[in-house]
């Protein structure tokens, strides 16, 4: 059977970091309560001359290098983004046209948010196990900064800029339990619609010229528990709907939207504090890309090896959620 296998990854982050002291100077907060509540001491944050597709085509060319491809060798171009650079065209074909990418596969984004890496990923092992797809590249990639509210203190100082990818390949007679994508499970319940959200779009328009009409509300504390909840649920569901018990888990590579959603995930699985990858303290929250980014540091640092096994899950706005089972 047919089976995707992670063939390499890359990552991207702006060079202007956001430390909390600099948040301090910004709105009424501290470095200490930002790091007591969340685990975050700085975020990258993107120049004012780059947009998404920048971070996208800086962290792709890095996954299509050391993959030793050509830039015609990919067939799917997935982007997860939640900050598009325009309305339209979708930030895929932008990014399919800067890497030279002229063999006319398809390339479209994917918005769920948070959950928007672990849904392209489903999204792409579909295409791979139909056959209709050989080579995919799988990006998560945020300018968030873009849609923060800087006046406010219970939300601007969660979110951060970056992008990471990974190309994913068939195999043609593989097993997922020799390397590969063993299983994705993704959900969603649109009544959780006002816990998090951005209230205009192209067919909202703002009600007012308020700033937070264009920029993330989020009930923080109420999203908080249902995370909690969630993750805890999706998590053993993984293993428990592939016959895996958690003592055979090498790695949690989770989003990284709080540090005490992370830790209260890797407790329940009962796994080490070592084996689950963060990147939330450096990174902050950066939605679709927080996923690929970490996965791309612990792999790079070598920390992550052929043939563990790891756990990715995410949590975000819809509400969406989801899983992913994948042997590296
Ligand atoms: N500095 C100092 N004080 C602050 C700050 C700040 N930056 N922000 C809020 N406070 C104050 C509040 O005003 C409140 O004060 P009060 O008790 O006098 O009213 C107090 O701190 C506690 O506020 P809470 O909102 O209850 O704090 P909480 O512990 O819940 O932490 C946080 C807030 C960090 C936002 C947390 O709720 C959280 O991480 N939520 C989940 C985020 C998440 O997972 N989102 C989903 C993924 S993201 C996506 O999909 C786009």
């Amino acid at each position: 059977s047919r089976v995707s296998r992670i063939i390499s990854t890359g990552s991207y982050l702006p060079a202007r970091v956001l430390l909390n002291a600099d948040l301090e100077t910004m709105v009424d907060t501290t470095d200490e309560w930002i790091q007591e509540r969340t685990g975050i001491k700085q975020r990258h944050i993107i120049a004012d001359d780059q947009v998404t597709s920048d971070l996208a085509v800086a962290a792709a060319k890095q996954a299509i290098e050391r993959a030793g491809l050509a830039p015609n060798d990919i067939d799917l171009v997935l982007v997860a983004t939640t900050t598009p650079d325009k309305i339209f065209p979708s930030t895929a074909t932008i990014v399919q046209r800067e890497l030279g990418i002229t063999n006319s596969c398809p390339a479209f984004d994917l918005q769920a948010v948070c959950t928007g890496f672990v849904y392209a990923l489903s999204v792409a092992d579909q295409f791979i196990k139909t056959g209709m797809v050989k080579r995919a590249l799988v990006i998560g990639a945020e300018s968030l900064s873009r849609i923060t509210n800087w006046s406010d203190r219970s939300n601007c100082i969660l979110w951060g800029d970056g992008a990471g990818a990974v190309i994913l390949e068939s195999t043609e007679t593989g097993e997922p339990s020799a390397g590969g994508i063993i299983a994705t499970h993704i959900h969603a319940d649109g009544q959780y619609e006002q816990l998090l959200h951005v209230p205009t779009g192209p067919s909202r328009l703002a009600q007012s010229d308020d700033v937070a009409e264009r920029t993330m509300n989020m009930k923080g504390n109420e999203v908080f528990k249902v995370a909690v909840n969630t993750l805890s649920r999706i998590a053993t569901e993984t293993l428990e709907k592939n016959n895996i018990n958690a003592s055979e888990l090498d790695w949690l590579v989770p989003h990284q939207a709080n540090l005490r959603i992370i830790k209260a995930t890797g407790k329940k699985l009962g796994l080490a504090d070592n084996q689950v990858v963060i990147t939330v303290d450096r990174h902050g929250n950066t939605s679709s890309a927080s996923i690929p980014l970490a996965l791309d540091q612990a792999i790079s640092d070598g920390r992550i090896q052929r043939g563990q096994l790891m756990l990715l899950e995410a949590f975000g706005g819809g509400f969406t959620w989801g899983s992913a089972l994948i042997r590296y």
